[in-house]
């Protein structure tokens, strides 16, 4: 899959978001088809970006004791599919918050910025434990003969549950607002 971009992210703005004081992205909120047709065709993009970062997460976890080399990578490619997760999963969310949840976040609270949705506060969660991620890819990229499958598995561990809740969570709310009921 490739990286995306804002294009890619083309997001839907209810008819009544530049035309009124009531910009509400809610279900059946979406003044034609059309407008409620793109949404539903963002909402399936970001649920397939969603599958695919859990399925890259999972085999990352899989591929942690070693078994890389038998996909034919070395340490130092397996740590670059660590490195490229990271970076999928930054690019992800800074066009979220960029362009999507200042949306939604006018009507849900969740995607809101102020107070710390809880959306916006799962990324903090998740970027933490990418944050450790990439410190641990830094060190065996320099030292490869330090790297452990229990410490590389742990750190997976350490922000699994926050990342598949909230990408689970996301593509749930996507869907409802798709939704006529
Ligand atoms: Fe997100
Ligand atoms: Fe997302």
């Amino acid at each position: 899959m490739s990286s995306e971009s804002q294009s890619e992210l083309s997001i839907p703005v209810p008819a009544n978001e530049e035309q009124s004081a009531q910009p509400n992205p809610t279900p059946g909120s979406f003044a034609s088809a059309r407008e409620q047709r793109r949404w539903n065709n963002l909402s399936e993009k970001m649920s397939s970006f969603h599958e695919w970062f859990k399925q890259e997460f999972n085999t990352l976890y899989e591929l942690a004791d070693g078994s890389f080399t038998t996909r034919g990578l070395s340490l130092v490619r397996y740590l670059e599919t660590a490195k490229a997760m990271n970076h999928h999963l930054t690019m992800h969310h800074t066009i979220e918050e960029r362009y999507l949840f200042p949306i939604l976040g006018k009507t849900m609270p969740q995607f809101a910025a102020k107070d710390n949705g809880a959306h916006i506060a799962s990324h903090h969660g998740i970027h933490e434990g990418l944050d450790r991620l990439g410190a641990l890819v830094k060190k065996w990229t320099s030292a490869p003969s330090e790297y452990s499958p229990d410490e590389m598995r742990a750190c997976l561990d350490s922000f699994r549950d926050v990342l598949f809740h909230h990408l689970d969570e996301e593509a749930r709310y996507h869907f409802l607002l798709g939704c006529d009921n």
